[in-house]
Formats: C-alpha cells, sequence, structure tokens
C-alpha cells in the first residue's frame, strides 16, 4: 500500500485512545493554567468578543483544560465580552469525541450561552483564523510534529537526536522552516497585546550524547528502534523501508527554538519574548511511569499505550504499510510491534523509561 501522490503524507493524524492515554499532556497543560489565567488577565481586549484559540487541540480533555483557564479569566476581567472558543486541529482529529466533552459535564459549554464554541480545519503551518483577530493562543504537544514527513537515509535511527550529518541537517532544516512558518502565521492572527504560549516536549545540553543534547522520551524512542530492528531481522518489515524511517518531529532546546525569534527580522518585529524555557516537567520527570515501576505488567501496559497513542499511525503509514497488500497485514505487523514493545517494557522495565522535559514558549504580539 503506497501514500496517495494527491494526499501527502501528514506527520499525525489519528491519535489511538488519546484521552485514556495522555496523562503526560494533560499535565503540561495544567501545569500552565496559572500562567494561562495570567496572561488573560494582563489583556486590553478590544472586543467584539475574547477569542480563545488552541491550536492542535486534540481529542481529548486536555483540549477542554487549555482554554478553561482563559475562559474563567476573561469571565473575572472582562464579564462584558462574549468568548469565542476556536479548537484548531487536523482533519483527521476525531471531533465527535472532542465536542462532547467540550457540552458534556466536565465541559465548559454546560449552560453557557455567552460562550461560542468553533472548530478550525487544517494545519497550524497555514492561517487559519482572520488577521488580528486572536486575544489568546495556545498550542500543547503539538509543535513538534513537522509539517510533512521526512525521507532520510539513517540505518539505526529512527528519529531525530540520534542522526548525525547530512540525514539530522535535513531534519532541522524542515523543523526550523515549520517553527519559523509557524509563528508567522500566529503573528498575522494574534492581534496586537495578545498572546501565544507554546507548551510542548523539550531538549536540554548533555555532553554524554551524540548530538550533545538529551531530548524528551530518548528511552521510548530507542525502544521503539530496538523492536522496529528486531522485527526487520525478522523479515517482518523491509529493512530498506526502515533505514529511510524517521518520526517527522523535533524536540527543540531553548536556544533552537530562540534563534529565530532573535534573527528573523520579521518574527523579531511581531513579538517580544516573554519566556523561552525548558525546564524538568513536574513529577518524576526521569521516568514518567515511574510510580507504577514495582509492578512490570501494569508499567509495560502504561507505556505501550502511551506510545501507541502517539506513535501508532505513524508507523502504519511508514512502516508497515509499504510492501503489504492488506489492511488485515498491516494490522497485524501493529499488533506484533506493540506486543514486542510491552515485552520489552516487562523484560526491561526502566531501561527505556520516559524522560521529559518541558520546553514553554510566551509570545507577546507587538
Ligand atoms: C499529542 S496531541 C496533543 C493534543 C493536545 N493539545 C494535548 O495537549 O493533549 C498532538 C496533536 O497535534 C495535532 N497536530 C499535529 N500536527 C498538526 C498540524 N500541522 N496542524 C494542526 N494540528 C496538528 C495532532 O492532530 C494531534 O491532535
Amino acid at each position: 500500500m503506497k501514500p496517495s501522490p494527491h494526499h501527502p503524507m501528514k506527520s499525525t493524524e489519528g491519535m489511538v485512545d488519546y484521552d485514556r492515554n495522555s496523562a503526560a499532556q494533560q499535565q503540561m497543560v495544567n501545569t500552565q493554567s496559572g500562567r494561562m489565567r495570567e496572561l488573560v488577565g494582563s489583556l486590553s481586549p478590544a472586543g467584539p468578543e475574547m477569542t480563545v484559540v488552541d491550536y492542535g487541540c486534540g481529542p481529548g480533555s486536555s483540549a477542554i483544560e487549555a482554554v478553561r483557564p482563559s475562559i474563567e479569566a476573561s469571565r473575572a476581567h472582562f464579564p462584558e465580552l462574549p468568548v469565542s472558543v476556536v479548537h484548531m486541529d487536523q482533519p483527521g482529529n476525531d471531533w465527535n469525541a472532542l465536542f462532547q466533552l467540550v457540552f458534556g459535564s466536565f465541559g465548559y459549554r454546560g449552560g453557557s450561552d455567552d460562550i461560542r464554541t468553533a472548530a478550525a480545519v487544517g494545519t497550524f503551518y497555514s492561517q487559519m483564523m482572520p488577521a488580528s483577530s486572536v486575544d489568546m493562543a495556545t498550542c500543547f504537544a503539538a509543535s513538534h510534529w513537522l509539517s510533512q514527513t521526512v525521507s532520510v537515509k539513517a540505518p539505526g535511527s529512527i528519529w531525530f537526536a540520534d542522526l548525525q550529518g547530512e540525514a539530522r541537517q535535513t531534519v532541522w532544516d524542515q523543523a526550523v522552516r515549520d517553527w519559523s512558518t509557524l509563528l508567522r502565521h500566529r503573528a498575522t492572527e494574534i492581534r496586537k497585546g495578545g498572546y501565544l504560549l507554546v507548551g510542548t516536549l523539550g531538549s536540554v545540553p548533555d555532553e554524554t550524547e551524540i548530538n550533545g543534547t538529551a531530548a524528551s522520551g530518548r528511552g521510548i524512542y530507542r525502544a521503539i528502534q530496538v523492536v522496529a530492528q528486531s522485527m526487520a531481522e525478522d523479515g517482518l518489515i523491509n529493512p530498506d523501508v526502515l533505514d529511510r524511517f524517521v518520526f517527522a518531529l523535533w524536540f527543540m532546546t531553548e536556544e533552537e527554538a530562540r534563534t529565530p525569534l532573535e534573527e528573523d527580522g520579521q518574527l523579531a518585529a511581531a513579538f517580544d519574548i516573554e519566556e523561552i524555557s525548558v525546564t524538568p516537567a513536574p513529577g518524576n520527570n526521569r521516568d514518567v511511569f515511574g510510580a507504577y515501576l514495582a509492578d512490570p505488567d501494569d508499567y509495560a501496559k502504561r507505556y505501550r499505550g502511551y506510545i501507541r497513542a502517539f506513535a501508532d499511525s505513524t508507523l502504519r503509514k511508514q512502516l508497515f504499510e509499504p510492501g503489504v497488500s492488506s489492511v488485515a497485514d498491516v494490522d497485524a505487523l501493529a499488533d506484533t510491534f506493540f506486543n514486542r514493545l510491552e515485552e520489552l517494557y516487562r523484560t526491561q522495565t526502566d531501561k527505556y523509561a520516559f524522560e521529559l522535559w518541558h520546553l514553554l514558549v510566551i509570545l507577546k504580539k507587538k
């Protein structure tokens, strides 16, 4: 099965069973709740509405918690302004699941007629909102996904952090181009005085790593590498396809996130930098699921669920589909892959622990 040339592959589509397996993303959103309230409280909105947009919202409860603080702060500080909430994501997002949550008992719409809810469907690498219309923009756990898949010859490495030479440069060129593009479009959409808050996975300097940085999730991606390699060795996936496969993402260091904002004249003129930081995630940032280590079965299942939620669609499209002839074959390969991954975590437990650093970027539109 090959991707159609008329439908170029997106880097993500259809996260699997997202709400149950997104504790790390939910924590990232909740960590910024006070900050979002503070930022909205400090706005001088021009009206006629307070427009709040969450880019890359996903289908789960984190999409509610990403906008709730802004709604509440707006009501507290600007009670006369109706609030317009826009959830933005790709066509493959589970929009039904999202809007059931929005209008459900834990949503923000229960009995509120002074809030408008809308979806913006497309890519955040293009303009998604009218110019100068957004007061508060957020983007959680999404901006690390590149605008398109990247094919580089990189045997032994399935992600950016272990790439070297030309292959690493190719992926970085795409990553920095995408970051600048995302920022440029938000610069158009956000009103003067409005805010953009981006929170995602980051990287920190680490001299022991081949590229001098430790990237969030390095254990996870190396576990994926080990399992993919074992399947190639057993003749289950094509070794040539594996050699060219890399996840289309980049977890930036503070410096990587900052440089375009300082050196690109258009971006420097558009935004004041309020904060750019990479910090250990609250809790056990050396093993996000460390609390479950005493029970290897539970520990392994949690890793399986978490990894499957973000990686299933990418692995299917880029690694399993090329070379097989039916959906059933792809399903069988995916099952084998995740069974092996679970077994790896059950037997090796924290060798492949999920380490997590949060990258936070807060910008104010000039
Ligand atoms: C890991 S989920 C995060 C969802 C949610 N913001 C959260 O924090 O739980 C990543 C989301 O980013 C979306 N995404 C990835 N690339 C995107 C793009 N180019 N434009 C819009 N959304 C994108 C995916 O569809 C997915 O819903």
